[in-house]
């Protein structure tokens, strides 16, 4: 995939920074719903221009419930991006999404509350509804798992992600109720980042990375020094996924 539009990377925890990207410039950019997580880092990978956006802040201090994800889109919008990639880190809930595994989600599931989740509250000429049947795009998905492919990197190619409020991670009874209504790895900042990158229209796919196997899937308990030693392990495979993708 080469295109000369710039795509956006906007990175999660563990990927507030990717090694291979070339920076040209940063620039603190506002919106008219406040300014985004942390300056837009405008960069180069393989020729294809790139914007990054570091999701938690950088440094890492904003927790997931607390990102202005409308600020964040509306600025990746107002310098030109047209799709997105977000790299996500969640907890693996089904057998196919193991600790250090990516995936690559086809399906959201909801269960946030209290977030800006829609541009269409304000000031509207008319109600507005996205159609949100397919919440990742899937030219993008498929984009993204041949770049997997080619570059021999194990992926899962579905999955439905549980967007949970955090900041605290679950209960084994809940990721127990996530599993039963179909969810297959979890994490906290999946929405309203996707149904917003529609409404403006922009593409968006998910590169989730097991950190984890959620609470209750494993005999032992989640802590973050393990979440971070698992993130960093598969460091290497995103970078080399986004080498492919882009070359
Ligand atoms: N739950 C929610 N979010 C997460 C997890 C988890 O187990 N691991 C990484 N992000």
């Amino acid at each position: 995939m080469s295109n000369k539009t710039p795509i956006a990377i906007i990175g999660g925890s563990g990927f507030s920074s990717l090694p291979e990207l070339m920076r040209i410039k940063t620039e603190q950019v506002m919106t008219e719903f406040g300014a985004p997580s942390a300056p837009l880092l405008f960069a180069e990978l393989q020729g294809q221009p790139l914007v990054f956006l570091a999701r938690h802040g950088d440094p890492h201090i904003i927790p997931p419930h607390r990102v202005n994800y409308r600020a964040n889109l509306r600025a990746l919008q107002q310098v030109g991006v047209k799709q997105v990639i977000a790299l996500a880190a969640v907890g693996g809930i089904a057998q196919a999404c193991p600790p250090g595994r990516l995936v690559v989600p086809d399906q959201i599931i909801d269960y946030t509350y209290g977030r800006e989740q829609t541009y269409f509250a304000e000031n509207l000429a008319q109600v507005t509804h996205i159609d949100f049947t397919y919440p990742y795009t899937e030219g993008l998905r498929q984009a993204l798992l041949q770049a997997a492919g080619q570059a021999n990197i194990v992926v899962t190619a579905q999955g439905t992600y549980a967007a949970t409020q955090g900041p605290r991670l679950e209960t084994a009874a809940e990721i127990r109720k996530l599993e039963h209504e179909g969810c297959t790895i979890v994490g906290m900042t999946g929405m309203p980042e996707a149904a917003l990158a529609r409404e403006l229209g922009l593409g968006y796919a998910c590169l989730a990375v097991v950190a984890n196997w959620a609470a209750g899937k494993s005999d032992r308990l989640i802590t973050l020094p393990d979440i971070e030693k698992t993130l960093q392990g598969a460091h290497q495979s995103v970078n080399q996924l986004l080498l492919e993708l882009f070359s």
